[in-house]
């Protein structure tokens, strides 16, 4: 018999599951002759937007895009500081680098490797205008301290909570807890579109027209834009094919919590140190970054035994190649450790429960 194979995700057994319904999707779309900002956009904006608990939500065509038309909206412009996390590869830094502000890297806590708060605080300049923490891996940053640290400084916090759809801190789930919040649909993401797709969530009805104009070219009307804009919208078919998947959100997140307790359960090298969870909050597992100081061999004994790992993320921001000439700060052992260490393990709602298993028993038989 063939040995096992896991693989990093399986998108195609997402789709067998669903296909009926996501191919009636397909054709309906196809069938009503009207591909942009219709009806399934607005549609699944307002699910989506309830889903999470917040008033306003606006489809848009990437993650990426969602950070910069956010920082648009906010009028963060050229001259900005805007304080954020090196250790979750670069779309955050940069749609921020894109907008002509500068990227104030604080470091991040040790246990979740979200934004430290402590740090945030000590990189405060005249010039700061926004924080922008990551809920990095499916768990929610310490909101309530940057909250407190935005108030103190007059300052907006917007959520990167593109890993993170459907986590919580206490009752409130990611996408309600700052001033504006950014989605991805990237089809590895908890939720993910069959293509690229994104969204910005607001409290606020002015702000989240204010990106509604920014992502259509700056009008509010046809052919009158009243406001400097781009193009960035989502489309009406990947909105019907996420309508579909919406409703198996809660589900997916119940099973990849599940999974998550079955490698914690089953896990127990001395060399792997297993994901930090916040007290208080649901970690809904987008990724499941294990730790290990010899992370590189850790690798190649799981691909050995053929188990697909990927590492999020091995290179800070800063020392990537495209931002080595603007000079960013460094300054973030926390950070650097991270970067060295972590390796994710194959974790999606469809992972078999032997999968789960072989995945474990070989991080088990590994001898650093
Ligand atoms: C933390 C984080 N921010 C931003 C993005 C950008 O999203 P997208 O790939 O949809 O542009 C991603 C996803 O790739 C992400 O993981």
């Amino acid at each position: 018999m063939d040995a096992l194979k896991v693989a990093f995700c399986d998108f195609a057994a997402q789709y067998a599951v669903l296909q009926s319904e996501l191919d009636a999707a397909f054709r309906r779309v196809c069938a009503s002759g009207w591909y942009i900002l219709g009806r399934e956009v607005a549609a699944f904006e307002e699910e989506f937007a309830l889903w999470c608990g917040a008033a306003q939500g606006v489809g848009v065509a990437s993650g990426t895009d969602a950070l910069r038309l956010a920082l648009m909206a906010l009028d963060i412009n050229p001259g900005a500081e805007v304080i954020t996390a090196a250790n979750a590869g670069v779309p955050t830094v940069a749609a921020i680098v894109l907008q002509g502000a500068r990227p104030v890297f604080a470091d991040v806590e040790s246990g979740s490797l979200t934004l430290s708060t402590a740090d945030a605080a000590r990189r405060i300049t005249p010039r700061t205008r926004a924080l922008l923490p990551i809920h990095l891996y499916g768990q929610c940053a310490d909101m309530d301290p940057l909250l407190d640290l935005a108030r103190q400084h007059h300052i907006p916090v917007i959520e990167d909570a593109c890993q993170a759809h459907g986590a919580s801190l206490g009752p409130r789930r990611a996408g309600t807890l700052g001033t504006l919040a950014c989605f991805s649909f990237y089809p590895t993401k908890n939720l993910g579109a069959v293509g690229d797709g994104g969204m910005v969530l607001a409290q606020d009805k002015g702000l989240a027209d204010r990106v509604r104009q920014l992502r259509d070219y700056g009008q509010s009307r046809k052919f009158h834009q009243e406001i400097l804009g781009t193009n960035s919208r989502l489309d009406e078919l990947q909105a019907a094919l996420l309508r579909v998947k919406l409703p198996h959100l809660t589900a997916w997140n119940q099973r990849r919590i599940e999974i998550a307790r079955r490698y914690r359960e089953l896990i127990h090298n001395p060399a792997v140190s297993l994901p930090a969870e916040r007290p208080g909050g649901t970690h809904v597992y987008h990724l499941y970054a294990v730790r290990c100081a010899r992370r590189d061999a850790l690798a190649a004994h799981l691909a050995a035994q053929g188990v697909q790992t990927m590492m999020h993320y091995p290179l800070p921001a800063y020392r990537q190649e495209a931002y080595r000439d603007l000079k960013l700060n460094s300054d973030c052992p926390e950070t650097e450790r991270a970067c060295a260490e972590v390796l994710s393990l194959p974790l999606y709602p469809e992972l078999r429960d032997d999968e789960v298993a072989h995945v474990a028993a070989t991080v088990n038989s590994f001898k650093p």
